[in-house]
């Protein structure tokens, strides 16, 4: 087996509850340097939880997160800048701020962490509106973008401080197939020329072969297979081979037969 290049980021054995919901269960991950790895998975399975973990947005009930040889998950909020510095996170709501224009809001990490003089600022913008193919729009509000402009918007601002590693949340979710290709290509793009660590969670299975180097399949808070790409296609656990299909599972078939069997009546009360 290919030796794998040390670990950017690695979680041990997190667990995770809201209330009496447990979203992670015992999640152990090496995310590898310099590859992109992306993390699939049912809706609400822990993926999203899980990126949080990563920036210590989330705290975990037990558990640990490490950044290179630095433990994170127990910093406090006012230490967390300087690792937080490193690592770019496109969220899975986009979260562009609508009352700033496009460079402003690409701009705001730099503002944030007091980096650069005015100059310095606008030129760093602009490069990575340019990475991402949207310098012309630096003058104008997010609410006159398409939604594949606003994700490229918001890509902008998250490798706006040079990031070392990435971590992208559905970044092509809602976007049509030409679109999500470029952002596909960006994700690529920034993997090989800047060495980038990439962490892509999502839905979109034709992304997620195009880009990965490494997978990780969730399900129900904890991993269920982790790997080389093609490896995940030919498997054989039905959990993963029927989410690569997209094919529901008997009980979730079996709900929607409960829903059809009610009378009209109380289907709407
Ligand atoms: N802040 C929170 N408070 C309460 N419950 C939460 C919170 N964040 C997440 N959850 C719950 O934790 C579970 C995992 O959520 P998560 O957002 O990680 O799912 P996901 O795998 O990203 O799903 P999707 O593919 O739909 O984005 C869900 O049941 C969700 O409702
Ligand atoms: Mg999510």
């Amino acid at each position: 087996m290919p030796e794998q290049p040390p670990a950017a980021i690695r979680v041990r054995d997190l667990h995770k509850s809201f209330g009496a919901l447990k979203a992670l269960r015992g999640v152990t991950l090496s995310f590898p340097r310099g590859q992109t790895t992306v993390v699939l998975g049912p809706s609400g399975c822990g993926k999203s939880v899980l990126l949080k973990h990563l920036v210590a947005l989330e705290r975990p009930r037990k558990g640990e997160v490490w950044f290179d040889d630095q433990r994170i998950d127990q910093l406090r909020e006012c230490d967390l800048g300087s690792v937080r510095r490193r690592i770019g996170f496109l969220f899975q709501q986009g979260a562009l701020f609508d009352s700033l224009t496009v460079s402003d809001n690409v701009g705001f990490p730099l503002v944030e962490h007091g980096i650069g003089s005015t100059a310095d600022r606008e030129q760093r913008v602009r490069r990575v509106l340019r990475m991402v193919g949207l310098e012309e729009k630096y003058r104008q509000m997010p609410g006159d973008l398409s939604g594949g402009q606003r994700k490229r918007v918001a890509l902008a601002r998250a490798i706006v401080l040079d990031p070392e590693v990435v971590l992208y949340d559905e970044p092509t979710t809602g976007l049509d197939p030409i679109t999500s290709d470029v952002i596909n290509e960006l994700i690529l793009k920034l993997a090989d020329e800047l060495g980038i660590t990439s962490i892509v969670v999502t839905h979109d299975l034709a992304s997620a072969f195009k880009v990965a180097d490494h997978m990780v399949m969730m399900h129900e808070g904890k991993v269920k297979l982790e790997g080389a790409p093609e490896p995940f296609r030919a498997s054989e656990d039905p959990i993963v081979s029927r989410f690569l299909k997209g094919e529901a599972n008997p009980e979730e078939l079996a709900e929607i037969e409960r829903v059809q069997a009610q009378p009209r009546a109380i289907r709407s009360a």
